[in-house]
């Protein structure tokens, strides 16, 4: 069954109400431009950063490597492919972004060299990922104050979890890893108070000017 625009508009609008849409949409607000441009959603999931940026104005293609996230997308321009192994162009787009996906990744410089690598010179590399400040006692104390429980509470706790296991970057760590593939970190900023996830915008340059 597929949704009409109005139905699949009010499920959008559901999906914002949840804190990880609200931490989406306030991502989205920070790093997307003003005018419209040819977005693609890396590790795209359910795809609704995909969904909200479209909603937006912008030419968006989410792309993830699980076929059952796929099936759910939120968005209609979705394709199944591996961050470390992009099937676009060089140039294809002017904001690449990857939420909630490279600190999950064993060596994430593969998949951000594709990113970069797909990103026009002059475009944008966008990406969301646990600050240096996250960890599991850090997150369960966020999760007290705020009295979350059930699905919002375990699901936070479980970043917490795999960040503590996989990566959480400092400024200079991003910086650093932006370098290697020809990106140059214009901005970062935390987000979720006390500041457990942060924010970076890299812009792409070409090589010799990094
Ligand atoms: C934690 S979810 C984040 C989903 C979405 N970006 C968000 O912020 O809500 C991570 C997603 O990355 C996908 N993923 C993991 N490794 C990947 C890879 N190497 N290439 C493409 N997608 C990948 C997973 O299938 C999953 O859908």
């Amino acid at each position: 069954m597929s949704l009409s625009a109005e139905d699949h508009d009010y499920f959008l609008a559901l999906q914002t109400r949840t804190g990880w849409g609200k931490t989406l949409v306030r991502f989205l607000e920070w790093c997307l431009p003003d005018r419209p441009v040819r977005v693609l959603d890396v590790g795209a999931g359910p795809a609704l950063a995909s969904a909200l940026a479209a909603q937006r104005g912008h030419w968006v293609v989410g792309v993830d490597r699980d076929p059952l996230m796929l099936a759910q997308s939120l968005h209609p321009t979705v394709a199944l492919a591996d961050a470390g192994a992009l099937p676009f162009g060089a140039g294809a787009f002017d904001l690449t972004l990857a939420s909630n996906l490279l600190y999950l990744l064993p060596d994430p410089l593969p998949a951000l060299r594709e990113m970069a690598r797909v990103t026009a010179p002059g475009g944008y590399v966008a990406v969301l990922n646990p600050s240096e400040r996250m960890s599991v006692a850090a997150a369960r104390a966020l999760a007290d104050a705020r009295g979350l429980t059930g699905l919002a509470r375990e699901t936070l706790l479980n970043l917490a979890a795999r960040a503590e296991a996989c990566y959480r970057w400092s400024p200079a760590d991003l910086g650093a890893l932006f370098a290697r593939v020809g990106l140059r970190l214009v901005r970062t900023r935390t987000a979720m108070r006390p500041g457990l996830l942060r924010w970076a915008l890299a812009e792409a340059v070409s090589s010799g000017r990094v």
